[in-house]
């Protein structure tokens, strides 16, 4: 192990090859990370395993690219993120799970956010909170047509990030706290007039960071929920949403690559 290790993410640059990977995936589940890599990657190898938050590093289509966890809610996020651009990261794409809260985007569907509604405190100490909180165009471009060409139907628009799962997502029925703030009361239904397709919980933050630090952000996100139908979280479709999320955003990934080579 390297002296010049990151205190959070646990590796440091003469942990990785030179050039750095460029390109991380980050899902904010550790056996996701770990899905990616040794499904995926080509020589798949574990870098670290700190706090839970576990490090892939392995390679596609010949470019060293990392698979890493950033935990769950924007706090965490921030942290992993600021230390990937350290280590020379450019391109994020996150794996993550959501709750979709419209009647056309079912359970088992998958979601490529476009922008989000970024209701969260942590990228308010990165940039205002008018600041927008948008993907990368031309990372989400790619992730669309590499869903496409899978023939995976992927819903592309805004989600809600928000930083909580219950109180922030209007859940009473499956949550300890039945008092909920009248601000939250009856804003799921506002957000579905809105457009907005899902909840999530780390898309907003993710963007507003890259944005400022010159990353591009993209996100993919399996759909476990429906919260036209209920709260729970519906784990038979978790695992073909989480299958064709990932399917989406390895070959997204690859589009982007391949692109980035092209132009330098
Ligand atoms: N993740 C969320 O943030 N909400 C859901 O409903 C499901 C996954």
């Amino acid at each position: 192990m390297s002296d010049d290790r990151l205190y959070h993410i646990g590796f440091g640059p003469s942990d990785l090859p030179s050039p750095p990977p460029a390109f991380a995936f980050l899902s904010g589940d550790p056996e996701r990370a770990e899905r990616v890599a040794t499904g995926h990657l080509d020589q798949p190898r574990l870098l670290s395993d700190h706090r839970g938050l576990v490090s892939w590093l392995g390679s596609l289509d010949g470019h060293p690219v990392l698979s890493s966890t950033s935990g769950m809610g924007g706090p965490s996020l921030t942290i992993v993120v600021n230390e990937l651009a350290q280590v020379g990261v450019q391109a994020i794409v996150r794996i993550g799970t959501t709750g979709s809260i419209q009647p056309h985007v079912p359970a088992g569907a998958v979601v490529i956010t476009r922008a989000a509604l970024c209701r969260q405190g942590a990228a308010a100490d990165i940039a205002p909170v008018e600041y927008p909180a948008a993907a990368d165009p031309f990372l989400t471009v790619a992730l669309a047509r590499a869903a496409a060409d899978a023939g995976i139907t992927a819903h592309v628009g805004v989600t809600a990030s928000v930083d909580t799962f219950y109180e922030g997502q209007e859940r009473q029925a499956s949550s300890a706290n039945p008092n909920l703030l009248r601000a939250l009361q009856g804003i799921t239904e506002e957000y579905r007039n809105l457009g907005i397709l899902n909840y999530e919980m780390e898309s907003g933050t993710l963007f507003k960071q890259c944005s400022v630090y010159g990353l591009a952000a993209g996100c993919v996100l399996a759909v476990v929920a429906q919260r036209t139908e209920g709260e729970q979280v519906l784990l038979d479709a978790k695992g073909t949403a989480e299958t064709d999320a990932i399917t989406v955003a390895v070959a997204g990934a690859r589009r982007w690559l391949a692109d980035q080579t092209r132009s330098t």
